[in-house]
């Protein structure tokens, strides 16, 4: 790195053209600005958390402090070969997906198994297919590995969905990879199994890598169903590169586990770079994680019922408000209305444009926190989500309501 500058004044620094090419966070200025109101004392409703507000269950626990007093303190965890068995279990029995050991990754979070996967595959030149609304961290990854996202829209018409002919249409020489999420963050929709039927049909077609990120596959409402991807065709498995963690389905968020399972050679590509930055998961975490597949799921059950009924009261709460409209989400933990009704207005004293000043303004007018839609694909939308007490919700969508109407 050549650093100008060094001998007198201040040094400037060059950053590498890769990181350049990424989008700071356009949320993080509103958490930020929600946790410095909070430290001055002023009560704000977080709808911001992407992560489940109840504890990791207790028997998870006490298998990671068991490690640690074990000794399981090592780079190789004890549990290591134990974790990826009981993945493979899983897979087997829930996802109907048969994986070797050498077929399944651990990394620090699905977030870091994304990434090894994205980077193992997709370089300069590649194009990689995103249906929009995204999980903000999707495009990043893609531009980091020097690639390019190309969006594919869906609105609340749709179901937020992309269809099998959107898919084939979008698809084209450069075309890499698919990234598909199923139950979606933002937007709470879900791919019913008769539609990944058919967007795997063309996946096969194409014969189009894809990632299936399925962190959210437990949170499922309405009797909404689930089917894997790699399950949907008996082309997808070769095809298929299967995501999941237990940050969201057993409240682990800070314990960095989530699992990539897919083709061989596309998982030992990502394991030698990972052996090259992070290594493994932490020890004592990989033991805390095979206690949470090992055990019974009625934790699992008790967590989804409870978003539940959040659910159903906010969407409720929604349907009642004038300028919002929402498509009811059917998985996950989030709502996503549509409030672009309110742009151009004045709002807290403020000209409300699009969703980063709507959200700038409901924070200080309301003393609310949501994520804007903008960062999302979805400008016209701001994100709720529940993963929040009732007390918490009933309180923040009333303040949320009487500040539209400008009570
Ligand atoms: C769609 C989606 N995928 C992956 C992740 C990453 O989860 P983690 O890295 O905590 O396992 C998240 C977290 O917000 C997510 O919403």
């Amino acid at each position: 790195m050549s650093i100008s500058g060094a001998s007198g004044g201040k040094p400037e620094y060059r950053l590498a053209d890769r990181i350049q090419q990424v989008a700071p966070s356009a949320t993080l200025a509103i958490s930020a600005k929600a946790k410095k109101m909070k430290a001055e004392g002023i009560d704000v409703i977080g709808f911001g958390a992407g992560e489940p507000d109840f504890d990791t269950p207790a028997h998870i626990k006490a298998a990671a402090i068991a490690a640690l007093n074990a000794g399981d303190t090592k780079y190789l965890a004890r549990k290591g070969a134990a974790l990826v068995d009981l993945i493979a279990r899983k897979l087997k029995e829930e996802n109907g997906l048969s994986y070797d050991r050498a077929q399944i990754l651990v990394s620090n979070g699905a977030k870091h198994s994304i990434y090894n996967i994205i980077q193992a595959v997709c370089g300069p030149g590649d194009e990689v297919l995103i249906p929009a609304p995204y999980w903000v961290s999707y495009p990043e990854m893609v531009r980091l590995a020097g690639a390019t996202p190309v969006f594919l829209p869906t609105d609340a018409g749709s179901g937020f969905k992309v269809s099998p002919a959107q898919l084939d249409a979008a698809t084209g020489p450069r075309t890499r990879l698919f990234i598909f999420n199923s139950p979606s963050n933002p937007t709470g929709a879900v791919y019913e199994p008769d539609e990944v039927r058919a967007l795997a049909a063309v996946l096969a077609k194409r014969r189009l890598l894809t990632i299936s990120d399925e962190i959210y596959e437990h949170l499922l409402y309405d009797g909404a169903k689930f089917l894997s991807l790699a399950a949907a065709h008996p082309a997808m498995k070769d095809l298929t590169v299967t995501i999941n963690g237990h940050s969201k389905t057993y409240a682990m968020t800070g314990w960095r586990i989530g699992y990539a399972a897919g083709p061989e050679p596309i998982i030992s590509a990502a394991r030698k770079l990972q052996d090259h930055s992070t290594s493994d998961p932490v020890s004592f975490a990989i033991a805390g994680a095979a206690a949470a597949l090992e055990a019974s799921q009625e934790e699992r059950e008790r967590m989804r019922a409870e978003f539940d009924v959040r659910r159903r009261y906010m969407v409720d709460r929604f349907r009642r408000m004038k300028g919002v409209q929402l498509a009811t989400p059917r998985g996950a933990f989030y709502a996503f209305p549509d409030v672009s009704a309110h742009y151009g207005r004045k709002l807290s004293g403020m000209d409300v444009k699009d969703s980063l000043t709507f959200a700038e303004a409901c924070l200080v007018g309301a003393r609310v926190a949501v994520v804007p839609g903008g960062p999302f694909g979805a400008d016209g939308f701001v994100r709720f989500s529940y993963a929040t007490d009732m007390a918490s919700i009933r309180e923040g969508l009333d303040r949320f309501e009487k500040w539209l109407e400008g009570r």
